[in-house]
């Protein structure tokens, strides 16, 4: 009995929802409610995926990774790449959101060649204004005295590589400087220094193609050869021996310049081209063969100041800080170059010896040699454009600049402790 109490219990509760049911739809279908709910939806689904932040994550590549990986030769690189991608993406997906922990603070940067003389001084720029730096350099002429004071440093990292091989890092912008600068060392091995500036610059533009970072090329007055216009401005195109002993640097840049320019018309790399001038300051290498190196190193050790040929040709010289400051201001800004930076005061090499001599030795004797081949007459740069589009011009005039370097110099011929520490301030 009890159960057939329950069973027709069940079925009139039943019956009752069926009635509500039937209720609710019917109100629904009255004065077309359900097109109203239907548009309502509809809307709502819209403005969520237009404004959900996970829609707003974008991955900046200059071309398609995934297809670039594909036909990457080194396939484990490839995979590595491609999982890191695929991991971006989930994060991406999941919330919106980068995990705190994985935040960027600061640029990601990679100065090749960074412990050598102008490099060193780059990377102290860039770690006084907090970016997190890594230095790629074989220390066939830096060395690692130039960086350490940055051991320790969380966001310091120093790589013993040579740039002739491939390497995969995750950076922001390149400063591309490995290369000997100066004629002793570019000249001890030609074919190293053509295959730095060639090999070593395509493999920098691959990874600044592959990681989506700028790339700034620090190319030379050399390009201009023994210039027949003068100063020289961007727009001239030099007159170079493509054949004399001089050539695998003078050479090598101009072959760095044109791949820089490549990959920025066929691959959409931000390239910014630098033509640097001679520029001198503490660090330099003594007895590199670069005149005032030269000059203020014989000085020092009471030797005659070796000038070559008639002593007419002329130079300008610039101070490290003058140079880093501007390239600094090139790769920050939107302008690709090329730039000529250099210091427009011109300087015979018997008016440098004055200089030097009035800096360190009033009687330190002047000897004259034979000229050495190619050695270009005249060289002045116009920096109209650089004063224009960068607002950058030198400021440090050669006899300020002139007894910050010797004070390095006699610290380091000289081993003396008493000296304070070098640096390339002029305050
Ligand atoms: N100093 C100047 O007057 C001047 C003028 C024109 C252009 N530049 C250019 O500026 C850049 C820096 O010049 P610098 O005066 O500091 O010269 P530097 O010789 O002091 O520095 C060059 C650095 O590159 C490193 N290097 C060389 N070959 C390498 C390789 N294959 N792989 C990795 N590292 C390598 C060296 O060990 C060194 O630390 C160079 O590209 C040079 O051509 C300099």
């Amino acid at each position: 009995m009890g159960y057939r109490r329950d069973e027709m219990e069940q079925a009139e509760a039943h019956q009752a929802y069926n009635r509500k049911a039937m209720k609710a739809i019917r109100y629904m279908l009255r004065e077309q409610r359900l097109v109203f709910v239907l548009v309502g939806i509809a809307i709502a689904t819209l403005a969520f995926t237009l404004f959900s932040p996970s829609s707003s994550i974008r991955i900046q590549y200059n071309s398609d990774p995934l297809s670039e990986m594909r036909s990457s030769s080194s396939s484990s690189l490839a995979q590595q790449s491609r999982s890191r991608i695929e991991e971006y993406i989930s994060m991406g997906s999941v919330g919106g959101r980068i995990p705190l922990g994985l935040k960027r603070k600061g640029l990601r940067v990679v100065v090749t060649g960074g412990a050598g003389f102008v490099g060193s001084h780059l990377v102290d720029r860039l770690m006084a204004r907090g970016d997190k730096v890594i230095v790629v350099d074989n220390f066939f002429t830096g060395s690692k005295e130039n960086v350490m004071h940055h051991f320790g440093n969380p966001n310091f990292e120093l790589i013993r590589h040579d740039v002739v091989e491939p390497i995969l890092l995750e950076v922001d912008h390149i400063y591309h400087l490995a290369c000997p600068a100066s004629p002793v060392h570019y000249k001890f091995n030609p074919v190293k220094t053509i295959k730095t500036n060639v090999v070593g610059t395509l493999n920098m533009l691959g990874l600044a193609k592959r990681v989506g970072a700028r790339f700034l090329l620090t190319s030379t007055s050399e390009v201009y050869g023994d210039p027949l216009q003068h100063p020289q401005v961007e727009t001239y195109w030099g007159n170079v021996n493509p054949i004399g002993v001089r050539s695998c640097y003078d050479e090598g840049k101009r072959t760095a310049e044109t791949l820089a320019m490549d990959y920025h018309r066929g691959a959409n790399v931000e390239v910014r081209i630098a033509r640097i001038f001679n520029t001198y300051g503490p660090r330099m290498c003594i007895d590199d063969g670069r005149v005032v190196s030269n000059f203020v190193a014989q000085a020092l050790r009471k030797e005659p100041l070796t000038v070559y040929g008639d002593g007419k040709q002329t130079r300008s010289f610039q101070f490290v800080s003058d140079l880093v400051e501007g390239l600094m201001r090139l790769m920050e800004g939107e302008h690709v170059g090329p730039f000529n930076l250099g210091n427009p005061g011109e300087f015979t090499m018997l008016e440098l010896a004055k200089v030097v001599q009035e800096t360190i030795d009033p009687n330190a004797k002047i000897e004259f040699r034979p000229n050495t081949e190619d050695d270009p007459h005249k060289r002045k740069p116009d920096i109209t454009k650089a004063k224009e589009l960068l607002g950058w011009e030198p400021k440090v005039a050669l006899r300020q600049g002139l007894p910050l370097m010797v004070k390095d110099f006699r610290q380091r011929v000289f081993g003396d402790q008493n000296q304070e520490a070098t640096s390339s301030s002029t305050e």
